[in-house]
């Protein structure tokens, strides 16, 4: 590790370098500073993301890295978790000082990476620069913070998992697969990174970025392991001690069908809701509604689905109009368009969110009704239907994509039943700006990301740790960028399957 040591930020040529060198962590998580975003009102910035759209088109980043990791046969499934887990002792035994100090290089190489991870990003799956900078920005976060976490650890007398599995989803590319891994290696143990098929370059990158930061490759592997028989021999082999899963609940039933006692810390799926009271700062209200519905097309467990409308709210003209025109206006386009704010979908629309997009249940009507603006099926403009009826499919039915139903109650302990009556409980969002409303608020409603006066997407790690109740969240629910997560790797977690 000692090359690992001597490189503090790497130096980079370019408009992002300032900011590399304004994050520069200090050491006490007191002290957290989280890593900013590119600052678009920077004309150079604005040249150098172009650029980077430009590549993206046929961009062959991280190719090379995914067909290296192919694992194709049953025999390569244990020889890979036999040779991580034997990889361990070496990094498990490090202090957790020296360890955090690969991590804060991993979140140097991370933000000296910015640059490819947005071109394999919008490459391979459609992020806008703007949705794509912050992902980056949330890795180097997870690296600084985890780090500055870790020697916790050793007070409490911590052993860590030997070999941990992390199955991210595709549609954070970066900031989830990063997330999971450095958490891991904060605690101490092994990592397989087992990248969602759609965005295997992407996984590669962070990989690399990761490995070039000192982090030994003996420790960390990719694994792209197909999904089906070899996918279920990894997931249940014996030699995995905590699996991380990011994905459906389905896919956690899945995996728990596969082997009940599954030590698994799953963040699972959401159907998310923001009230809007007759107090709220209206304006505001439409932005963060926009935003959180539409920002990667709705394709965030985080997302708003539901618009609840208290009392006048619902039935304000001038509300509606705002809220439609606002998303109407969204440039909908491949990222390669540099116009683009509301880029594609990942796979072209199928069963529950083709349903959402095209299909009306009784009392729903269309305010904006999404088309379809490709072939393929992947670029939609948004939607949002009226009239969604308590109970019914789009009430509680997760759908992942560019379409907001509105609902509409008498009072707001109405919209908070409306709120709460879902399977899930993932995020939740508030407007309003008067305090006993946000008291209440706070105390009755079901979900893991409370917010209020703001979207409820794109939590920051430290001030906003992200995770779920109910059936967002499978596991001992502790929150991924939050004080307890790592507690999860190691011996010390309470793995209590009804949790
Ligand atoms: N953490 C992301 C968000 O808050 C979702 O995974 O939007």
């Amino acid at each position: 590790y000692r090359a690992a040591r001597a490189l503090t930020v790497s130096p980079r040529v370019g408009p992002n370098r300032v900011q590399d060198r304004a994050t520069e962590q200090p050491e006490a998580h007191e002290h957290f500073v989280n890593t900013p975003d590119t600052d678009t009102a920077v004309a150079a910035n604005r040249t150098w993301g172009r650029a980077i759209l430009e590549r993206s088109a046929d961009s062959d980043l991280g190719r090379q890295l995914v067909a290296d990791s192919a694992i194709t046969k049953p025999e390569s499934v244990d020889g890979l978790v036999a040779a991580t887990r034997a990889a361990q002792p070496e990094w498990g035994g490090l202090s957790a000082q020296e360890r955090a100090r690969v991590l804060r290089v991993a979140a140097a190489s991370l933000r000296a990476a910015r640059e490819e991870l947005l071109e394999v990003m919008a490459s391979e799956a459609g992020k806008t620069l703007s949705e794509g900078d912050a992902e980056v920005s949330e890795a180097a976060d997870f690296a600084e913070y985890y780090a500055s976490l870790a020697p916790e650890l050793d007070d409490l007398g911590f052993t860590p998992a030997t070999l941990v599995l992390v199955v991210p989803p595709w549609n954070f590319p970066v900031a989830i697969p990063a997330g999971g891994v450095l958490a891991a290696l904060a605690a101490g143990a092994s990592v397989i990174l087992k990248p969602a098929p759609q965005v295997r370059r992407s996984a590669a990158v962070v990989v690399q970025a990761l490995w070039d930061a000192g982090v030994p490759r003996s420790v960390l592997r990719l694994a792209d392991v197909a999904e089906g028989d070899l996918g279920k021999r990894l997931v249940t082999h014996a030699g995995i001690d905590r699996v991380v899963l990011t994905g459906a609940y389905e896919t956690a039933e899945l995996f728990r069908s596969w082997k009940p006692e599954l030590p698994l810390l799953a963040e699972t799926s959401g159907k998310n809701a923001l009230v809007v009271t007759p107090s709220a700062d209206l304006d505001l209200a439409v932005a963060d509604l926009v935003r959180s519905a539409f920002g990667h097309a709705g394709q965030k467990c985080s997302a708003a689905s539901l618009a609840i409308l208290v009392g006048s709210v619902a039935e304000s003209e001038r509300f509606e109009r705002q809220l439609v025109d606002a998303a109407a206006s969204l440039v909908v386009a491949l990222p390669q368009d540099p116009r683009a704010q509301m880029g594609p979908l990942i796979e072209p629309a199928a069963g529950k969110l083709l349903d959402a997009l095209t299909v009306l249940q009784p009392g729903e009507r269309w305010l904006l009704e999404p088309r379809r603006l490709d072939d393929e099926g992947r670029l939609w403009s948004p939607g949002i239907k009226a009239g969604v009826q308590p109970g019914s499919p789009f009430h509680r039915t997760e759908a992942f994509g560019p379409v907001l139903g509105i609902m509409a109650a008498g009072s707001l302990e109405e919209a908070i039943e409306l709120q709460n009556a879902t399977d899930f409980g993932l995020t939740a969002g508030l407007h309003s700006l008067d305090v006993e409303e946000q008291e209440l608020w706070l105390e009755e409603v079901r979900a893991g990301n409370l917010y209020v006066n703001r979207g409820i997407t794109g939590a920051i790690v430290r001030r906003q740790p992200f995770g779920g109740w109910k059936r967002s969240s499978v596991g001992p629910g502790a929150k991924a960028g939050g004080p307890n997560y790592l507690l999860g790797f190691g011996d010390l977690a309470p793995f209590d399957l009804d949790a």
